[in-house]
């Protein structure tokens, strides 16, 4: 089953604190000189445009990033993924109107260097497409229509045992939830000093809670996770909020999401908005 197009939903709350992390976590990979392998399992078309009917239709992003970009008081952890955001956008026709958001593959291209390689997996034959035009003008990437759980293990342990791997699977089926959980197992007992990025959704309560437990007795060490939901949990259909397992994050990840977490409460939030910090497991 392949119905989920991202393009629904780019720019959305969950994308602005998943890629906000995605954007620290490589700001700070790029402070030192040698190379790393970007790893991403489930890339999306690499880069959306705003007008067009897909994000028009939904019109997340106008409840996202859209809050927020032109925000002066953002707090500074914001920075290089707003900064970003803003330079993709320099050409917009009015200083309101965003016209492209980024996808994860677009957010790793503004940070990657020379040194660094990028391996992108995808598995929609439009959003494949999308993703190799994309990546026509980039150097050292590597872009595959196969399985991304496959894909990441295939590429572990990299050469320069330097990793960032984003997990972030459209939980169509419910299978990705543990299939997620695994695939971070197997790796980190192949490569146990990557950072392991895993997004999910909060629909149902119960699943997260089973992935939480699979990692917390398992022998990945150093989780930190982080949630965000607008509404409070229901039984009814629909996501309410979004989350993130970060395995080894870089040190000042949680300082930084602490500054960013209540920002996003008052510029995105509702009147149920809560959010969570919490070390999952230890060092
Ligand atoms: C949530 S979206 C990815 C969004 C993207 N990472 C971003 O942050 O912009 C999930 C994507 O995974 C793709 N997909 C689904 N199953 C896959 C699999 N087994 N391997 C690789 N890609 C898959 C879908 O077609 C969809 O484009």
């Amino acid at each position: 089953m392949l119905s989920y197009r991202h393009a629904f939903h780019a720019g959305n709350f969950a994308d602005v604190l998943k890629h906000s992390v995605l954007s620290l976590v490589l700001d700070y990979m790029t402070r030192k000189e040698k190379g790393f392998h970007y790893i991403d399992s489930h890339s999306g078309a690499g880069m959306y445009q705003l007008a067009e009917e897909y994000a028009q239709k939904t019109g997340e992003y106008k409840d996202g990033i859209a809050k927020i970009i032109n925000d002066e008081n953002a707090p500074e952890s914001l920075e290089p993924y707003l900064s970003l955001i803003k330079s993709l956008n320099l050409n917009s026709s009015s200083s309101d109107e965003l016209e492209v958001y980024p996808g994860s593959p677009g957010i790793a291209k503004a940070f990657v260097r020379r040194q660094d390689s990028s391996h992108l997996f995808e598995l929609h034959p439009t959003d494949i497409q999308h993703l190799e035009d994309f990546c026509q003008h980039w150097r050292k990437v590597f872009v595959k229509q196969s399985d991304g759980y496959q894909g990441v293990l295939g590429l572990i342990p990299p050469p320069s045992r330097r990793g960032v791997v984003l997990i972030d699977p459209p939980y169509e089926l419910k299978e990705d939830y543990q299939k997620a959980v695994k695939t971070i197992v197997k790796a980190y007992e192949k490569f146990s000093t990557g950072t392991y990025i895993l997004w999910y959704p909060v629909v149902k309560r119960e699943l997260i809670e089973q992935m939480s437990h699979n990692l917390v007795k398992s022998s990945v060490r150093n989780v930190l996770q982080v949630e965000f939901c607008l509404e409070n949990d229901t039984d009814e259909y629909g996501m309410t909020g979004t989350g993130l397992f970060i395995v080894n994050p870089p040190w000042q990840l949680a300082a930084q999401l602490e500054e960013i977490l209540p920002y996003m409460k008052t510029k995105l939030g509702r009147d149920e908005t809560s959010y969570t910090l919490n070390q999952l497991i230890a060092e």
